[in-house]
């Protein structure tokens, strides 16, 4: 039985995720910082009939004794690790770069590239150690070298994680080590990360305008995850992109935006 670890998976992409590898039978390590929804999530994740186990650690992304204990008690647990996904992130407040104070720089850096920097660094000796294993990170805006006000820090994260990504697939078929590595891109998915800057602690107000973008462009978090983890469970190719929200299925959804139901925000 294979075994997933996924950062930041007590809610959004990373819980759905989860929810999809238990469906097909993989036991499934889910971690956040926060630890009354990893609880939470647990609870969901254990509803799921599935042949599998799973388990939660809690793990800030930023803190390398939590990222070695996750490792450790995951392999203690079911003796090896097959994929880990990097998915913790925040957002950054839709501000420019120069209106964010260095404690705002910092956590978006330390989480969003650091996190996955440091999370792939330990993972991987891991991995060595069986000569196996598949790391994938979340790209996000940016990613594409994409620009717009008051995404800057975030994209700059993201562009880093893409360059992260390859260079360090170049580097694990070079040194032969068994290992694959992948860029999962979701596309757009109305979690609480697109209202909430910072790991919560700021809310993100979006104009109108932009809400009509997302209810085009975005996508319901259960297909999105359905389609990754199908992807993830078929590949065995180092360097994968996994995209979802394709050049041309953002063309398609443009072009028929006059049909279009989908209402993310009524609720919100
Ligand atoms: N929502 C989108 O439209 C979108 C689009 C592209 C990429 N992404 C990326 O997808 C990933 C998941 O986003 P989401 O929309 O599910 O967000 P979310 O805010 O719903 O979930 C993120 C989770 O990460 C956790 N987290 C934050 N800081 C952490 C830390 N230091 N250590 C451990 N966990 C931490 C949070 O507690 C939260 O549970 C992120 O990497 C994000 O950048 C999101």
């Amino acid at each position: 039985m294979k075994t997933v670890v996924i950062t930041g998976s007590a809610r959004g992409l990373g819980l759905e995720l989860a929810k999809v590898f238990r469906k097909n039978n993989l036991n499934v390590v889910i971690s956040d910082l926060n630890e009354e929804n990893l609880i939470k999530a647990y609870d969901e994740l254990l509803k799921i009939e599935s042949k599998a186990k799973v388990i939660c650690v809690v793990c800030n992304v930023t803190n390398v004794i939590d990222i070695q204990n996750l490792i450790t008690l995951t392999v203690d647990t079911f003796d090896k690790i097959d994929i880990w996904i990097n998915n913790a992130g925040v957002n950054q407040p839709n501000q420019a770069i120069w209106e964010l104070s260095e404690g705002e720089i910092d956590l978006i850096l330390d989480v969003d590239l650091k996190g996955t920097i440091m999370c792939s660094n330990l993972v991987m000796k891991e991995m060595l150690k069986k000569h196996s294993g598949a790391i994938y990170n979340v790209e996000g805006y940016g990613s594409n070298d994409a620009k717009m006000l008051g995404l800057s820090l975030y994209g700059t994260s993201k562009r880093a994680i893409t360059y992260f990504t390859d260079a360090l697939a170049l580097e694990a078929k070079e040194k032969q080590t068994g290992v694959i590595i992948g860029k999962l891109s979701p596309g757009i998915m109305i979690t609480d990360f697109i209202t909430n800057a910072l790991g919560d602690k700021e809310k993100i107000i979006l104009s109108d305008k932009t809400k009509k973008v997302y209810n085009i462009l975005g996508d319901y978090l259960d297909v999105i995850a359905s389609f990754l983890v199908n992807k993830i469970l078929k590949n065995t190719k180092n360097g994968i992109r996994i995209e979802w929200l394709t050049n041309r299925k953002a063309a398609w959804r443009f072009m028929t935006a006059a049909f279009n139901k989908r209402d993310f925000f009524k609720d919100k």
